[in-house]
């Protein structure tokens, strides 16, 4: 197994806050062949610093590779780049590790397979800081037999992996992830703004929602020490929340689920975009509420 995970050949699309640094991951243990990157400049600085080849296009990428991972911000990018995949897909892996609708990436499966290659959908739960650490979540979409291949690579950047079930079905279970972490952060900027209201002050606030209240959880340890000091410097940007809850929305409709507590939280996200706090932590979403 060892052997043949070692002659395994991947290159990664897409080097955002995320793709970056999974690819450092996977380039320090000596997996990565390749990267592309739609701005060239960070292809290129990634190429100088790690000493792997930048791709001149992504079908350029894949014919070097065994597994393509993609990490990608939406269902545009995402589709755009799969299709250009198209032409030199065959015999291939593509991971994508975006988060983008479960119904966009299930029918670029499709086209993939129609290709001659193989897709999964591989989503993250976690923060660009959990990548350094190798400690993300991935929560993987596919078909079961070539899982073990998927595994082995993203083992190297991520301390579980999660196979969840066929294509669609990781980014699923991730928008189940992030509709209740959305509407859960909308509530705690919420119930922090009451509370600084009756005069408690804002390090009380962290004890109380770190430490004592019956709902602490990992995310309060996050966000309310940030929302406390005001800096709301990003650990998931607020576009990307808003992006995921959309997603909820558009795949509620198809299931008829009813999502009112997501379906006011991604209003509560746009109008925070709306005072500009667009790339800012999600957590800033504190501010619309202390206007
Ligand atoms: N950041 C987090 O904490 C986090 C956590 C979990 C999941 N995620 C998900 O992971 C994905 C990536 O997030 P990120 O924070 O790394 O995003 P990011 O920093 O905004 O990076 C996005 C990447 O996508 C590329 N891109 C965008 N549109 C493209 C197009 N049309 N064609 C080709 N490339 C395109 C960008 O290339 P350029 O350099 O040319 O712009 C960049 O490399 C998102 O789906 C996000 O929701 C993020």
């Amino acid at each position: 197994m060892r052997s043949q995970e070692a002659a395994v050949k991947v290159g990664l699309i897409g080097l955002g806050v995320m793709g970056w640094r999974i690819a450092a991951n996977l380039a320090a243990d000596g997996l990565l062949s390749s990267v592309y990157n739609r701005t060239r400049e960070k292809a290129l600085e990634f190429s100088r610093k790690y000493g792997v080849e930048a791709t001149a296009s992504p079908a350029d990428l894949a014919k070097g590779v065994d597994v393509v991972l993609t990490v990608l911000s939406d269902d545009e990018a995402v589709s755009q780049v799969v299709s250009s995949l198209l032409p030199a897909v065959a015999g291939k892996i593509v991971v994508d590790m975006s988060t983008i609708s479960p119904t966009t990436s299930q029918q670029l499966a499709s086209e993939v397979a129609k290709a001659g290659g193989v897709m999964f959908d591989a989503p993250i739960i976690g923060t660009s800081i959990a990548v350094e650490r190798r400690q993300i979540v991935v929560l993987v979409g596919g078909p079961k037999e070539k899982y073990d291949v998927v595994e082995g690579v993203l083992k190297h950047t991520a301390s579980s992996v999660v196979y969840v079930g066929p294509n669609g079905y990781g980014l699923y279970a991730k928008l189940v992830n992030n509709l209740l972490l959305g509407a859960y952060v909308a509530a705690m900027a919420e119930a922090f703004n009451f509370g600084l209201k009756a005069g408690l002050g804002p390090e009380f606030l962290v004890e109380l929602l770190t430490k004592y209240s019956s709902a602490r959880s990992p995310t309060s340890e996050l966000k309310a020490p940030k929302m406390a000091s005001g800096d709301f410097s990003v650990q998931f940007a607020m576009k990307h929340m808003r992006k995921d809850l959309e997603l909820v929305q558009q795949e509620a409709k198809r299931l008829k689920a009813a999502v009112p507590l997501s379906a006011l939280s991604l209003q509560l996200y746009r109008l925070a975009e709306a005072m500009g706090l667009s790339e800012q932590d999600f957590s800033a979403v504190l501010e619309l509420f202390k206007r």
